[in-house]
């Protein structure tokens, strides 16, 4: 069975169990700035998990692109990958566990409508209880009599910790319960690492046993959640029915929910009875793309972590330039050049400076793939784009890498000390350092690096926690006002410019609101002037901001504005500014969106444009902030 077929019988498996298909959200999630990318598909359904009502109604089903920049260093072996699709469905408030688990064995087990795999095969886990959580007992009911219909007796082991797990072993069990560490899921992981306010809840896995030999150097004993490959985890059924509590305890949510996620690359692996992903039909072209350019082969175990990063990386590059970022040395951009470099060292490494501009042909591979799968994903329109970023983004790394190449024969005398540097400024990867330096009859102190990259990763980690908490807190009036603001930024930019300008792009944090739109030039400072004074016009009016579910159609003739993302919803939401109450027509802004807003605009006080920036040929990119006379601005 190939990728398409596995991911149009899930969808329909649940529209036939009256779930709604909701459109894939962009990678950079827009007016969200808790995350650098999405990483899963209940992200962009936050609100609605949290109790909002959803314009297409309490069952949702989706295949979500997703970014997990956090696996990069994970990616080389048989399953790790940065992008990967993820199949979801959603209970918001409806169904439960009983449902849930019994669809999703039916869709993994049922040849007809579903994949039809072995059950035999497939292991599951379930929470077993911390301190304010009880274990998972309902679960474990279900799966027990799932199992029994099919003539497997399905035995309960107790795992807990991942410790525990790897001194027990299977004991011939099913079902397994482990601790919070691999149970229970929340954006920010583990319950202690959850803010207050977020959602979470205990969740049950399955997994596809492989029959690969256990191997002991990752622990005595396998299991289910063991790193030995024999075992990959093929989907997700989160209860999110949890929301942290600020002394630490749990509250049950207003409404009980269930986020199942599923890899559908790894679904294909489990098809194929293979653990290897990159030889499903998702990424076997890709691959024989990389083993043409390069004049290597993947049989040839060597070249396969090489070959697989490259395979990745690629693909995750040519989505994030679809969904608008551009190489940088910041946020959402920083990681496409990583990525993009990244690949570009691997080519070196295997097949010579030469090759590395081929790269272009391996993201056109990529694309040629993506039609096979879905039209509805359809990015075939980006071809000329992601050549050109690539392309761009390689010639300049082959400057960086003759730098660095330079910078190692200067400090040839010293590596230990420049070995990081290397690693960290010109994106040498260790073993790339390590190779240059044999070559030259020197060694690395690998200690020494490896340190130094634990501390760097430590750094990261800190920092990507702290902009999802921030965010998060951030959730506060400031951010909000600035999200209203950008309504009434978008509106009054198409006032000044015309109704062609409309926004590609936003970020807002409390301290500032960042806004893209397309525009062919500079603006004057007149026109500045005259978009700022709109917007301060408009919150000295004070008026009203609400929204509504509308339908889709209807929402379009009304003129709303917006990034037009939903192509699937039936009806919309979308937010008014103005007193609409005789005519949507007195409205000054209609647009698409999820909100949330302030409910006046007099709250927002003051808005002032701080800088214009270049993004590129018809791109521009405005800063603003509001309310810049409140003392307490960082609040
Ligand atoms: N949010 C869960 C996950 O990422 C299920 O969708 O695994």
């Amino acid at each position: 069975m190939k990728a398409r077929e596995i991911l149009n019988r899930y969808i329909t498996f649940f529209e036939k169990r009256d779930h709604k298909r909701i459109a894939n959200a962009p990678l950079v999630l827009i007016n969200d700035p808790t995350t650098l990318f999405t990483s899963s598909g209940m992200q962009a359904l936050l609100p609605y998990l949290l109790g909002e009502e959803h314009p297409s109604g309490k069952r949702l089903v989706n295949v979500q692109n997703c970014l997990r920049s956090q696996d990069i260093d994970e990616v080389g072996d048989n399953r790790h990958t940065t992008f990967f699709r993820m199949l979801g469905n959603w209970s918001l408030g409806d169904y439960f566990k009983s449902e849930q688990l019994n669809w999703f064995f039916t869709f993994l087990t049922d040849k007809d409508v579903g994949l039809g795999l072995d059950p035999r095969k497939l292991y599951v886990t379930v929470f077993s209880g911390n301190e304010y959580i009880p274990k998972d007992t309902e679960s474990i009911a279900i799966w027990t009599q799932l199992f029994q219909e099919k003539g497997i007796s399905a035995k309960f082991v107790e795992l807990g910790s991942q410790e525990n797990a790897y001194q027990i072993g299977m004991r011939g069990g099913r079902i397994f319960a482990y601790d919070e560490t691999k149970n229970w899921w929340s954006r920010a992981g583990t319950p202690d690492k959850m803010p207050v306010g977020e959602p979470g809840g205990p969740d049950s896995e399955v997994f596809y046993d492989f029959g690969t030999p256990h191997d002991v150097s990752f622990g005595k004993e396998c299991h289910p959640n063991c790193d030995c490959g024999r075992f990959l985890e093929i989907g997700n059924s989160v209860f999110m029915q949890y929301q942290k509590q600020a002394d630490g305890s749990f509250k049950e949510l207003p409404q009980k929910n269930v986020d199942f996620g599923g890899g559908l690359e790894r679904l294909a692996a489990a098809l194929n009875d293979n653990p290897d992903i990159f030889l499903t039909d998702l990424y076997k072209e890709i691959i024989t793309k990389i083993a043409d350019i390069s004049y290597k082969s993947y049989e040839d175990k060597k070249y396969q972590p090489p070959m697989r990063i490259i395979a990745d990386h690629i693909k995750a590059a040519t989505f994030l330039i679809v969904d608008g970022v551009i190489p940088s040395n910041k946020a959402q951009g920083y990681v496409l050049r990583r990525l993009l470099r990244r690949a570009a060292v691997k080519m070196y490494q295997i097949a010579g400076e030469e090759q590395i501009t081929k790269l272009t042909e391996v993201a056109s591979v990529v694309l040629r793939l993506e039609e096979t799968l879905d039209e509805k994903l359809s990015i075939k329109k980006h071809h000329e784009l992601i050549s050109t970023v690539i392309k761009e983004e390689i010639e300049k790394f082959s400057k960086t890498l003759k730098k660095g190449l330079q910078e190692f024969e200067k400090n040839i005398h010293r590596l230990d000390e420049v070995a990081f540097d290397l690693y960290q400024t010109h994106g040498f990867p260790i073993e790339l350092i390590e190779e240059l330096a044999k070559e030259h009859h020197k060694t690395i102190d690998r200690k020494k690096f490896d340190e130094a990259l634990q501390k760097h990763r430590e750094l990261s980690r800190t920092a990507s926690a702290g902009m999802f908490r921030g965010g998060l807190a951030d959730h506060s009036e400031k951010t909000i006002m600035g999200h209203t603001a950008t309504h009434l930024l978008h509106q009054a930019l198409r006032d000044v410019l015309g109704k062609h300008v409309h926004q590609t792009g936003s970020n807002i944090t409390s301290e500032r609101i960042r806004f893209d739109f397309n525009f062919d030039r500079k603006l004057t400072d007149e026109e500045l002037r005259q978009v700022e004074n709109i917007v301060n016009q408009k919150i000295k009016e004070n008026l009203p901001v609400h929204y509504e579910l509308i339908p889709t159609e209807e929402a379009y003739k009304m003129g709303a504005i917006g990034l037009f993302m939903d192509t699937y919803g039936e009806k919309s939401k979308i937010y008014f500014i103005g007193d609409t109450s005789k005519s949507y027509k007195n409205a000054y802004s209609i647009e698409f969106c999820g909100g949330p807003h302030v409910e006046f605009t007099g709250v927002l006080k003051s808005f002032k444009i701080i800088k214009q920036e270049n993004l590129g040929k018809n791109q521009k990119r405005i800063y603003a902030i509001v309310n810049n006379d409140q003392r307490n601005n960082n609040s």
